[in-house]
């Protein structure tokens, strides 16, 4: 399939390029992702050479894995990366350190899950997070998921391990309202 391309007030999500590259491996680089994600680590440019060159573009020609680069204007500086998967049917996101704060992933989830539940047939998507990865779940909360417990991950880490992980589950055609129950 071709990529859609995501608008929002202040946000446009479209694949990511080639020319994200320098980017994509500095973010990664930020210490967080060594314990609340699963890519490689320590990160380095051939790794965000890899993503950009056949992890995006084979998983947008599947529809298995589909990405978007979140920016603030067609052709702007990337600022993170937003991605649901087929195989666990859920979300993941980050944003470069001197882009958080300012409530954009929150905006990224919302407009990706409605398209997913809208453009895409979706009925449901998953979130999970490392447990204590209050960032994380702030965005989740706010975007309407719903939390459904602590398990392990399903996305294995870089240790083969599945560490213990908070959950949530969007239902498609659920208000956008926060809900409660999420750990704080
Ligand atoms: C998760 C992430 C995209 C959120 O982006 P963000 O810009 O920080 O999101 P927001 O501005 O909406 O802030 C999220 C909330 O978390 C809070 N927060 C941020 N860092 C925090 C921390 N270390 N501890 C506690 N709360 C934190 C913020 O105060 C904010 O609180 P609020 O909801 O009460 O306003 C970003 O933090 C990130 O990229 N983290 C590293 C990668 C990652 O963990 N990705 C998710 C994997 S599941």
């Amino acid at each position: 399939m071709k990529a859609t391309v995501l608008q929002t007030e202040r946000l446009w999500l479209d694949s990511p390029v080639l020319s994200d590259r320098f980017a994509v491996a500095e973010y990664c680089r930020d210490p967080l992702f060594e314990t609340f994600m699963t890519l490689p680590w320590p990160y380095e440019q051939r790794h965000a050479d890899f993503f950009l060159y056949r992890v995006v573009p084979g998983g947008w020609l599947s529809g298995d894995e589909l990405t978007w680069a979140v920016r603030e204007s067609e052709g702007g500086p990337l600022l993170g990366i937003i991605g649901w998967r087929r195989e666990f049917g859920d979300i993941g996101y980050w944003l470069g350190a001197p882009h958080r704060g300012r409530g954009l992933m929150t905006e990224a989830v919302i407009v990706v899950t409605d398209w997913l539940m809208s453009g895409f047939g979706r009925t449901e998507v998953a979130w999970e997070c490392v447990i204590g990865n209050a960032a994380s779940v702030s965005v989740a909360r706010k975007a309407g998921f719903s939390f459904t417990g602590e398990r392990p991950t399903g996305l294995t880490f870089r240790d083969g391990s599945h560490p213990p992980a908070w959950h949530g589950v969007l239902q498609a055609g659920e208000p956008r309202v926060e809900r409660p129950g999420w750990p704080t």
